[in-house]
């Protein structure tokens, strides 16, 4: 009896399978058949089309002070960065602190130190861009353009960087060099096994 039963079982499963893998036109099709779906309007992929390269292409208008940036970071970013940017393990990375031991990159030697702003990312454009992108964490996108080149700032000074006193915008944010862009290269792998 119960044989009989898994053996309906199978025989029904079977041509379900069959079914879902040979409907190459559903497959094609998703949106008309499940009704899921529409294409994104030109607004909507403006909106997220905000990439900045290490380059700075696409930096948009405005400004900000470390001192407007430190205030920010105070009420929007501390609670999950610490005070003073120095993280809350183990969820929250720290931004801020060039512990003396990681300077000139000995990550490869010892791989407790902590990879900060200042002392690994290898581009501040980068920074402009993932924090517009991405922070606050639980609220990505609410931050003007001053208000993150204000962010920007802060992070670079706090990192020593650039100096206290500092203004951000484009063109002052493309001519940052962070202290240790010379220690990564350009991948230009082309995909496939390559070995390096
Ligand atoms: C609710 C918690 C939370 C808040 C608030 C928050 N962050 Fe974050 N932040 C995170 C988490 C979690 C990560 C790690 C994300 C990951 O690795 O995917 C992160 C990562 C980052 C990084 C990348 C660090 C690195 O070196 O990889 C930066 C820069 C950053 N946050 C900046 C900010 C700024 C600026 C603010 C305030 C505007 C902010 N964050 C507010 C949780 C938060």
């Amino acid at each position: 009896m119960r044989r009989a039963w898994l053996l309906g079982a199978a025989l029904v499963a079977i041509p379900t399978l069959t079914s879902c893998n040979g409907d190459s036109a559903a497959n094609a099709e998703p949106v008309r058949r499940y009704a899921l779906g529409r294409t994104a309007s030109a607004d909507e992929i403006t909106k997220w089309d905000i990439a900045v390269g290490p380059d700075g292409a696409n930096l948009p208008p405005g400004s900000g002070t470390v001192d407007a940036g430190a205030a920010l970071f105070k009420a929007q970013c501390a609670n999950c960065h610490g005070a003073n940017g120095e993280g809350i393990a183990p969820a929250y990375p720290a931004l801020i602190g060039r512990d003396p031991k990681g300077e000139n990159f000995v990550f490869d030697t010892d791989f407790k130190i902590t990879r900060t702003i200042g002392n690994y990312w290898p581009y501040a454009t980068t920074v402009f861009d993932y924090v517009r992108r991405a922070m606050p964490h639980t609220q990505p996108g609410s931050l003007s353009n001053d208000d993150v080149y204000a962010l920007t700032a802060f992070l670079l000074a706090a990192n020593q960087v650039i100096p206290m006193n500092s203004t951000l915008d484009a063109a002052a944010l493309r001519k940052v060099k962070m202290p240790y862009v010379d220690r990564f290269v350009r991948d230009d792998r082309r995909g496939g096994h390559e070995v390096r």
